[in-house]
């Protein structure tokens, strides 16, 4: 770190004084990126970051662990501007974050990234004017199909929202939110090609598949396998240009290549046999069209700034699209690889506008995701316990909206996590999440299940229960422990219930309260059903305030450190934390 900051000093000196100092929120006003590192191996933040700070740049790199956590990061104003998609732009919108479109990012000429149209079989089309609905019920729909990647194609919420705009909806309140939209979907038209996964759930995918098949009847395999010749968004172009269906949503330049509609393209389908469909229930034809009725559109990415800082940042975002830079070592080279700026294309939007009337540009996209769905709402209910964790809660909720997670998630607060198991009990949350001490303690008095347990890169070692003895204690194994004194960090807890199991299933073959000779077990006190001479037995020798027993792993380590204990029970975690402490 001393060594970084040397050589900034010395090279200010050399390079002249960067016209963007001043605004920013970094040190001496530096521009601050907000930068997520990607999943591969190739670390884009680690490569690049150091070259910003090198050559005094003016920038400087905050790493975020994802595009919303940058977006907060901005409304919290520790960073000044980050590259953003649309879907994000609208999870913001309730966040009420004072922030500027200032550039656009196309990676091909292109108002959109990409403009959904509607085309269909001109064997369809009435003898006169009609609406969409009645055009294309009982029709066969080619699907573009579901992908798990919400970045290609039609996402899955775009993809609903087109659907709602023809079908009727069907609100069934003992069917779940996805079966609902299926049973629509094959009620509303004949048949279908809707290939790949409707769900993550292998067996309710197959389930639903086949109680509503004819929404595959139409792939070529009939099966909506994702290897089907129907499957995707060429797949379904096929689909239609072969006959097997009337009408698909694909995007208008797929179109536009499939059909040979560019000069120097060749074709494989006859345009003239197809019309595109508009959203008033008109059409036109697909030669020399160039610019059809749309049904959707989804605008590029964009860097998106703080208003203080928006405008430095869109001459700065300029400034790497001059053609003089290409991705060279210098600091506006990696500054654009960061961005991911594709250098002739970037657009510097002219005014800059606020997120919400920028997206309003791109016609369907904010609808989209402002759905109404059946009434009454359902909700997942998450539980927590602290301002800053429902805040968190809220964040969670709108992202999770925002791509397709439903039914939408709400947040509760109550006073103690206890509260919100007797909560979840009792029907009023859904979920709640607590540590692993809970995880004995809450299935056996609020009949609550685990359903999803946190991994980090750094193996489960966390979680795992060490037993942590004075150096000169000359105890060396679990059995050299029977007689002694053990301290926990809470009774029922994580570390209690491992020590019990491995007591009665080794050798020891014994209970926990009988191996040790002195026992603290903070909590007991406040557990039903235990009496008072128990109570007594295992809580006398912990650290008290007053008449409150303290708990906790740093409590356990203390009294092991004041003597008060032989052994402490505590998580590989709290002991890398705090044995430097003591
Ligand atoms: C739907 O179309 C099929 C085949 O084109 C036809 O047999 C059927 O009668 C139609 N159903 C309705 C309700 O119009
Ligand atoms: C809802 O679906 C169930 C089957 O899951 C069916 O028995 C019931 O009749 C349906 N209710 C309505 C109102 O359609
Ligand atoms: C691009 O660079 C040239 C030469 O350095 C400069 O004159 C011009 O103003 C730059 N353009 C932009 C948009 O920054
Ligand atoms: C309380 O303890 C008694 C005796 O050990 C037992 O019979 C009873 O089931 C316990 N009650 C609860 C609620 O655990």
């Amino acid at each position: 770190m001393e060594y970084s900051i040397v050589i900034l000093v010395l090279l200010s000196l050399c390079v002249e004084s960067v016209w963007l100092q001043g605004v920013g929120s970094g040190d001496d006003g530096n521009l601050r990126v907000c930068v997520v590192e990607g999943r591969g191996l190739y670390k884009r933040a680690g490569r690049f970051c150091p070259i910003l700070d090198a050559e005094n740049s003016g920038v400087e790199c905050v790493l975020g662990t994802d595009r919303l956590d940058c977006l907060r990061r901005m409304s919290k104003g520790t960073v000044d501007f980050g590259v953003f998609s649309p879907e994000d732009l609208v999870a913001a919108q309730w966040a009420d974050i004072d922030v500027l479109v200032t550039n656009e990012l196309r990676n091909r000429p292109g108002k959109f990234e990409r403009s959904i149209v509607a085309v269909v079989n001109r064997r369809i089309l009435p003898e006169g004017r009609s609406t969409v609905s009645d055009i294309l019920r009982n029709t066969t729909l080619c699907h573009p199909g579901q992908s798990k990647d919400d970045m290609r194609g039609l996402s899955d919420t775009l993809a609903e929202y087109l659907e709602n705009l023809v079908t009727v909806p069907s609100c069934n309140e003992t069917m779940s939110l996805t079966e609902n939209r299926i049973k629509a979907m094959s009620e509303f038209f004949n048949k279908a090609c809707k290939g790949g996964p409707w769900l993550p759930d292998a067996m309710r995918d197959a389930e639903l598949k086949s109680k509503y098949s004819n929404l595959c009847a139409a792939c070529h395999s009939r099966s909506c396998s994702s290897i089907d010749q129907y499957y995707g968004g060429s797949g379904a172009l096929s689909c239609l240009a072969e006959g097997a269906g009337d009408v698909t949503w694909p995007l208008l330049h797929e179109v536009q290549a499939y059909f040979g509609l560019h000069p120097d393209t060749t074709a494989f389908g006859n345009p003239a046999d197809f019309a595109y469909l508009c959203r008033d229930g008109s059409w036109q034809p697909l030669s020399d069209n160039p610019e059809p009725c749309l049904w959707l559109n989804r605008p590029w990415p964009v860097v998106v700034a703080k208003r203080k800082a928006a405008e430095s940042v869109s001459h700065l975002a300029a400034s790497l699209t001059n053609s003089s830079v290409t991705v060279d070592a210098h600091w506006r080279g990696a500054l654009a690889a960061l961005l991911e700026i594709n250098q002739a294309l970037t657009e510097p939007l002219s005014p800059q506008m606020n997120p919400l009337d920028y997206l309003s540009g791109a016609r369907g996209f904010r609808e989209a995701y402002s759905r109404s769905g059946c009434s009454p709402p359902r909700h997942i209910t998450l539980c927590t316990t602290s301002i800053l964790e429902k805040n968190k809660c809220e964040w969670l909720s709108e992202a999770g909206s925002v791509y397709g997670v439903a039914p939408p998630l709400q947040c509760s607060m109550r006073p103690s996590k206890r509260d919100c198991f007797r909560d979840v009990e009792s029907g009023g949350s859904d979920v709640v999440m607590a540590d692993s001490d809970w995880l004995v303690a809450a299935q056996r008095d609020y009949a609550v299940a685990p359903f999803l347990h946190e991994t980090t890169p750094i193996v489960d070692q966390t979680s795992t229960v060490v037993a942590y003895v004075k150096k000169d204690s000359k105890l060396t194994k679990i059995s050299d422990l029977r007689g002694k004194r053990a301290v926990f960090p809470r009774y029922d807890g994580l570390a209690w219930h491992a020590v019990a199991k491995h007591l009665s299933e080794s050798k020891c073959d014994s209970v926990l309260t009988e191996f040790f000779s002195d026992i603290c077990a903070p909590g007991i006190e406040k557990a039903k059903n235990i009496s008072a001479n128990v109570v007594e037995k295992l809580t006398k020798n912990c650290n008290m305030d007053g008449s409150n027993v303290l708990d906790g792993e740093i409590e356990a380590l203390r009294s092991l450190v004041e003597g008060k204990a032989d052994v402490a029970f505590i998580s590989l975690s709290s002991f890398k934390l705090y044995s430097s402490k003591f």
